[in-house]
């Protein structure tokens, strides 16, 4: 086996294993997941229309497929993750007739090319080896004119950098201590601009703790360190139209200013669709 092949079947093996992480994701109830249903339902309303099928990639305990499925009753909902613990738990708590849920690996999806209107992702992407491939099949399975929506946290955006610098706090787990978030910013700066310029994304990946000694949500295990440079040259090169880039998390005022006036430094909020057959 070589290392990739290792590392995937080690995440693979924590996300199946790790009680403690099943036990957080069943945590993530309605609330948890309020502003993120009206992201999405607004969305699909308005560019794809009140009916279709909707892939939640990377599920987790299922609370937010099933919200999906109860606010957007023209769509069939199904929600995909890696754990079969976490999608056995989340089929047991909840049912409905435009629902469902499947264990299966985002980077081999089985579904039919071009057989989905929807591709909803939340905190997941992060936790992919091989980025490239999971996009890659993303659009593998959407429709011309369907539908991706990416939230993740942005762990490339040297604004982050710059704050917890100016904060003197550690950016746990990519840097162990304060000082470290000097190299770190440079770092990033580099190469942000770097990924402004490349044709392709430059995907960074990180060695993943997967030793479950610290708080979960901390993202240990992240294994990629998110761009939004990376994830929006990745769908422009295919042709896609960029609608959002940046997300609001929480409600202070920065987190509301900072994806309208710079998106590409703010949370990854992201919304691509793809082009329509005849276009
Ligand atoms: C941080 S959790 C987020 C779960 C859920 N979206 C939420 O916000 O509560 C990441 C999820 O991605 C799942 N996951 C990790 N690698 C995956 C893969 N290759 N394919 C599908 N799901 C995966 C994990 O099992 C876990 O449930």
């Amino acid at each position: 086996m070589d290392n990739a092949t290792h590392l995937r079947e080690d995440l693979k093996s924590y996300y199946n294993h790790s009680e403690r992480y099943i036990a957080e994701m069943q945590s993530h109830d309605d609330a948890y997941f309020d502003d993120q249903l009206d992201w999405v339902a607004e969305n699909l309303l308005r560019l794809v229309g009140a009916e279709g099928r909707l892939l939640d990639l990377g599920c987790g305990g299922g609370s937010s497929t099933k919200a999906f499925a109860a606010r957007l009753p023209g769509y069939h909902c199904t929600g995909l993750d890696i754990s079969e613990p976490a999608i056995d738990l989340a089929t047991r708590r909840f049912a409905a007739a435009n629902l469902a849920y499947r264990a299966g690996d985002c980077l081999d999806l089985p579904w039919a090319d071009g057989s989905l209107e929807a591709v909803i992702s939340r905190d997941m992407i992060e936790h992919i080896p091989d980025v490239g491939r999971a996009l890659a099949e993303m659009d593998r399975v959407l429709a011309p004119g369907g539908v991706i929506m990416i939230r993740s946290p942005h762990h490339r955006s040297p604004l982050f950098a710059l704050q917890d610098l100016l904060r003197l706090r550690a950016n746990y787990p990519f840097t162990k201590s304060w000082a470290g978030n000097l190299p770190r910013l440079i770092e990033l700066s580099a190469d942000f601009v770097a990924k402004l310029f490349a044709r392709e994304p430059r995907f960074r990946y990180r060695t993943p703790d997967l030793s479950d000694s610290v708080v979960v949500g901390l993202d240990a295990d992240a294994v990629y360190e998110v761009s939004s440079l990376d994830l929006t040259t990745f769908f422009r090169n295919r042709g896609y139209t960029v609608h959002n880039v940046g997300a609001t998390y929480g409600t202070s005022a920065a987190s509301r200013l900072v994806p309208r006036l710079v998106p590409y430094f703010a949370s990854i909020g992201l919304v691509v669709q793809k082009p329509a057959a005849n276009g």
